[in-house]
């Protein structure tokens, strides 16, 4: 019989951090970090061309799949805390890892990610908790599928099991689009992630998410936000990581977080415990407001990008101590992260042809920001032999602002991103169209 003994242990020392991941959303973390004056260093692994502009932050190349020499490294940087910024590293057990190492981590084990990384396996977690979701079958031909698809009144979701960066939901129109998203999905276009199909009844209503920063028992809630999956205004074209988001969003009344927090993040967190899983880290609920309340679409197991961007300017220098108690086991509960009263808005520019093929290496200019309350996040940026700053992704950089009303953040943010150039930019026009009074679609 095995025991485990946690000694609480509040004031640990919190100095150095080390922060894996490389776009906008590792950038925002550490920005936000960086507040807390214990904290000396930042090491951002791979990060971007843009990481080094934040203070405290350096960049640091360490390859994670070696994980003997990665333990000797961070002992050697004397690293307090290690957050893990994508899913992809989660879903392979980095945390595990590291943990065994006696490192306290910010992010879920391989059991937690598995949230994400397992449709799924997530839909059946719901089902057993009794968490509203939409209904749904787990498929794994396609002469199985065709017979939900064809039996079912109206086009069902069609979705990859697996990780597929944001590109294995099919939201189709027709039986026939069903029927060709299941026959792309298992004639491999996902890989190992398309072995499985779910197929879900497809629900309406308007989408937010919500952020819990868990230590295995207890949790701190965010502030809640909203996406813009869709690539062009008026929520039209394919899906993408995100282009833009804002928050808080006034569609989270008080009332209506109660009932996401009964029905949805405490069953949730029990359904987690009941499994015997330690989930220390964020817990990302994309949930649909439906007409019959809230439901969850996913759970995802780290931050959302560009919500966190998002986020993060409104938080003050506690979130980094939040952080490190999650990742320790030991929330009392009723932690206050200081939340500013102000509202933040995110745009996103991405380079011309994302969500499908696109080029980079182009060269990006800024102009005179007007950078009170303003932040630039580099998401895909790299920097060339000589310091130019360069595109190198899809998503490029994110602008972000806060001020006293919506109106006022998002003026904010679009007479700044007229002061950046690069060839090919694109972002909406209509970010924060369901919070801005003045929205006339022209900015
Ligand atoms: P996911 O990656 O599962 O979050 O799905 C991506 C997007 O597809 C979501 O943000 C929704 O806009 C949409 N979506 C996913 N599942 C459903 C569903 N069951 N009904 C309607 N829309 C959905
Ligand atoms: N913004 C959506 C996501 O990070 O999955």
């Amino acid at each position: 019989m095995s025991f485990k003994l946690t000694i609480p242990n509040i004031n640990k020392k919190l100095e150095n951090i080390l922060i894996i991941g490389s776009g906008g959303r590792e950038n925002s973390l550490g920005w936000a970090i960086q507040k807390n004056e214990s904290i000396k260093k930042i090491y951002l692994s791979p990060g971007n061309g843009g990481s080094e502009k934040i203070k405290k932050c350096i960049r640091i190349n360490l390859d994670i799949t070696e994980k003997k020499d990665l333990v000797k490294n961070l002992k050697s940087l004397d690293i307090d805390l290690v957050v893990i910024g994508p899913e992809i590293p989660l879903a392979a057990g980095l945390g595990d890892y590291l943990r065994k190492n006696d490192f306290d981590v910010f992010g879920p084990n391989q059991d937690g990610a598995k949230l994400e990384y397992s449709k799924s396996w997530a839909k059946e977690f719901m089902k057993n908790a009794n968490i509203p979701t939409s209904k749904f079958w787990k498929i794994d031909s396609f002469e199985k599928a065709k017979k939900v698809i064809d039996s079912s009144k109206d086009p069902l979701v069609v979705k990859a099991d697996g990780l597929a960066s944001g590109k294995g939901v099919f939201i189709p129109k027709s039986k026939d689009e069903c029927l060709q998203a299941t026959k792309i999905i298992f004639d491999g276009k996902f890989g190992e992630s398309g072995q499985v199909v779910v197929l879900e009844e497809k629900i309406e209503g308007p989408e937010v998410s919500i952020f819990a920063l868990c230590d295995g028992e207890k949790y701190v809630l965010l502030p809640s936000a909203q996406d813009h999956k869709r690539l062009n205004e008026n929520d039209e074209g394919p899906n993408t990581g995100g282009m833009g988001a804002y928050s808080p969003t006034p569609l989270v009344t008080p009332d209506l977080l109660e009932e996401i927090i009964k029905e949805i993040i405490k069953p949730t967190i029990d359904e987690l415990r009941r499994k015997k899983i330690d989930y220390r880290g964020v817990l990302y609920f994309g949930l649909m407001i439906t007409n019959s309340g809230p439901k969850v679409i996913e759970y995802n197991c780290r931050f959302g990008d560009p919500e966190c961007q998002t986020i993060m300017p409104l938080l003050d220098k506690s979130f980094v101590k939040v952080l490190q108690l999650c990742a320790m086991g030991n929330l009392k509960g009723n932690e206050k992260i200081d939340i500013s009263n102000k509202f933040s808005g995110c745009v996103i520019a991405t380079s011309k042809g994302y969500p499908n093929e696109y080029k980079t290496g182009f060269q990006i200019k800024i102009g005179m920001i007007d950078s009170k309350d303003c932040q630039i996040f580099d998401s895909g940026t790299s920097l060339s032999e000589n310091g130019k700053l360069l595109t190198d992704g899809g998503r490029v950089l994110s602008i972000v602002c806060q001020d006293k009303n919506f109106d006022m953040v998002f003026e904010k943010a679009y007479k700044n991103l007229k002061e950046i150039h690069f060839e090919g930019i694109y972002f909406r026009n209509d970010i924060g169209h369901q919070v801005r009074k003045n929205f006339s679609g022209e900015n």
